[in-house]
């Protein structure tokens, strides 16, 4: 039996222990095949030899819960030691993602009207015809719906060509006086340097009654959010169409490439379109139910107001998620 004791003692982690101990205390064990022997000890011996063994069962026992205690205790610190981490160690610095210049040019459009007080709606992207062309008065077969070349679906449905079905959920959602901006995404059948088939607009409008909206209130606003995106800037209004106002007019800044000197960016003209707008055409009150109210609208793509910004010239490249675009603006 002193071999076994000696093998405990030298057990070197819990499973040989364990295996010991089935050796030992288990069923079909040694000490259970000495127990199952005191059938034959005379009976005057049997309550000494069956006190010896029982004695020597407790004895192994405790062993045997001594030792599992200090191996579990040394596997704890071998484990402690091989998952410690030195927190001083110098560690490279990981890769830092940055935003998208289209978002980060976006935030700027958007902190812009917020801190003027306009409010942010979205609508959905895939619209019906009412929202997206008939309510901004562009009826079915008005040469206008050529301007945008519409992706369809079977059941009448589209997507979105501009973020001005967004004027009309909110008018027909909210009471004026309104003043609202709506980013988002919007879709054309079109692909070349300066278009892509998904782009991002950002729609406003304001509305309120007759006497508190004018030409010159849009002037104004447009005037003061150019000069906070492109700097000092000069800028001029040419008269232009758009079915949803009346009148339009399409807003040019003085090239930033060329001061409005005349380069390749601007054809030599000095002036760089940026924007549409225009105060909202009566029939599109009539589409929505307002009754006695004014208001102007405009829209711009933010793809072109970042390609100006960070003086980027295909378009296409914001779409490719080349990283080495992505990192120059870090
Ligand atoms: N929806 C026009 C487009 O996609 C942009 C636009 C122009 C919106 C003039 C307006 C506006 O609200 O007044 O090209």
């Amino acid at each position: 039996m002193q071999e076994w004791l000696t093998k405990i003692e030298n057990a070197v982690d819990l499973e040989e222990l364990e295996s010991i101990r089935i050796k030992l205390l288990g069923k079909k064990g040694l000490l259970a095949a000495e127990f199952a022997k005191l059938k034959n000890v005379a009976p005057s011996e049997k309550p000494k030899v069956a006190k010896e063994l029982n004695e020597l069962k407790a004895k192994i026992t405790k062993l045997l819960a001594e030792k599992k205690e200090e191996l579990q205790q040394k596997e704890l610190k071998r484990r402690l030691e091989s998952e410690k981490i030195d927190v001083s160690l110098y560690s490279p610095a990981g890769y830092k993602g940055a935003l998208h210049p289209v978002q980060s040019t976006l935030d700027r459009i958007i902190e812009y009207f917020v801190s003027m007080n306009f409010s942010v709606e979205t609508g959905p992207l895939v619209e019906d015809d009412f929202h997206n062309f008939e309510a901004l008065n562009l009826p079915k077969h008005h040469p206008a719906r050529d301007m945008q070349d519409t992706f369809y679906f079977n059941d009448g449905m589209l997507l979105r060509t501009h973020t001005s079905p967004v004027q009309i959920r909110t008018m027909m959602s909210q009471q004026p006086p309104i003043r609202m901006i709506s980013p988002g995404p919007v879709f054309r059948r079109d692909f070349d340097l300066t278009h892509t088939p998904m782009f991002h607009q950002v729609e406003g409008l304001l509305v309120d009654s007759k006497d508190r909206v004018s030409f010159a209130n849009l002037k104004f606003i447009l005037g003061d959010f150019l000069h906070y995106m492109f700097g000092d800037v000069r800028i001029r209004y040419r008269p232009s169409f758009f079915p949803f106002t009346e009148p339009s007019a399409e807003v040019d800044i003085s090239c930033i490439f060329c001061d409005g000197k005349g380069c390749r960016v601007c054809s030599n003209t000095g002036w760089l379109e940026v924007l549409g707008c225009g105060m909202v055409d009566p029939n599109v009150f009539e589409a929505v139910g307002y009754e006695n109210v004014s208001g102007y609208a405009f829209g711009l793509g933010v793809e072109r107001f970042a390609m100006l910004i960070h003086k980027i010239s295909d378009l296409r490249t914001l779409f490719e998620g080349d990283l080495r675009l992505l990192e120059q603006f870090r």
